[in-house]
């Protein structure tokens, strides 16, 4: 069942989604080579407990920490750890995710540490690019799939692919409600936008052609590159206006 969120939730959701967003612009300053992931964990715990946020992804179905860390062919849900120290060359995405008096924003970017190469640099760049195109064309009327389609397009150009094992979600009362979102074309993924839905976009895209991916039996939590291939990704919490939308996170 997707949510058509009133005026007030969407005050609601729009101050936890500011949250999430400084949060990410706070993160960003403490990455450098030698930085430990574990301590962005605790300045993420820090800055959201200190806004009168609670860190969502902390104890959510079990997950250990306050944001989730994703370095290089990690595709999502990296948990952060002292083991886990940033290198020159390195991509980091942060995905941090807020509640707020009740109310959900989750945010995510990819970040590079010091030097790569350009082909790496336009890989990431892209990532981004892949997620604005798809967030461009949403408005009431158009249907999920159309959007996947674009973002899948224009990321199968450069040879990457897309991800087709996680997604986005709805947001905003709950952590993750309907509906699903997929960042390629699926043909089931025919949900027709309506004004005041909120949901992310948040496309995982992989360097090579190959989109599979797998999850630790270590952890049960981290999901990597079946190729070993970098991934990166980009999120942003969107709600649908009266005849475009309106980026939460920005
Ligand atoms: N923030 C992620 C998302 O964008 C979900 C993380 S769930 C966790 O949906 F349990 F891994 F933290
Ligand atoms: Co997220
Ligand atoms: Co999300």
């Amino acid at each position: 069942m997707i949510i058509i969120k009133n005026k007030e939730q969407i005050e609601g959701i729009k101050k936890a989604c500011i949250l999430a967003k400084e949060c990410l612009f706070e993160l960003e300053k403490k990455l450098f080579i030698g930085q430990n992931t574990e301590k962005i964990n605790s300045i993420a715990h820090k800055f959201m407990t200190k806004n009168k946020g609670i860190p969502a992804t902390l104890n959510y179905n079990g997950f250990p920490k306050s944001l989730c860390t994703s370095i290089n062919h990690v595709v999502c849900h990296g948990i952060p750890s002292k083991k886990d120290v940033l290198k020159n060359g390195d991509i980091i995405n942060l995905d941090v995710t807020v509640i707020l008096n009740g109310y959900f924003g989750d945010t995510s970017k990819t970040f590079i540490i010091g030097e790569v190469s350009e082909d790496v640099k336009l890989f990431v760049e892209r990532a981004e690019r892949a997620m604005y195109k798809g967030i461009k064309m949403l408005k009431p009327g158009i249907l999920l799939s159309q959007m996947g389609k674009t973002i899948e397009s224009y990321a199968l150009k450069f040879g990457y692919s897309v991800v087709k094992d996680y997604g986005g979600h709805g947001t905003g009362l709950s952590f993750h409600e309907d509906p699903h979102v997929c960042n390629f074309y699926s043909r089931t993924n025919n949900i027709l936008l309506k004004e005041g839905m909120i949901f992310t976009v948040e496309p995982m895209i992989n360097k090579s052609k190959n989109y599979q991916v797998e999850t630790s039996t270590i952890d049960n939590w981290t999901v990597t590159t079946k190729d070993k291939s970098l991934s990166a990704q980009f999120e942003h919490t969107v709600l649908i206006t009266r005849d475009s939308h309106e980026i939460l996170t920005i």
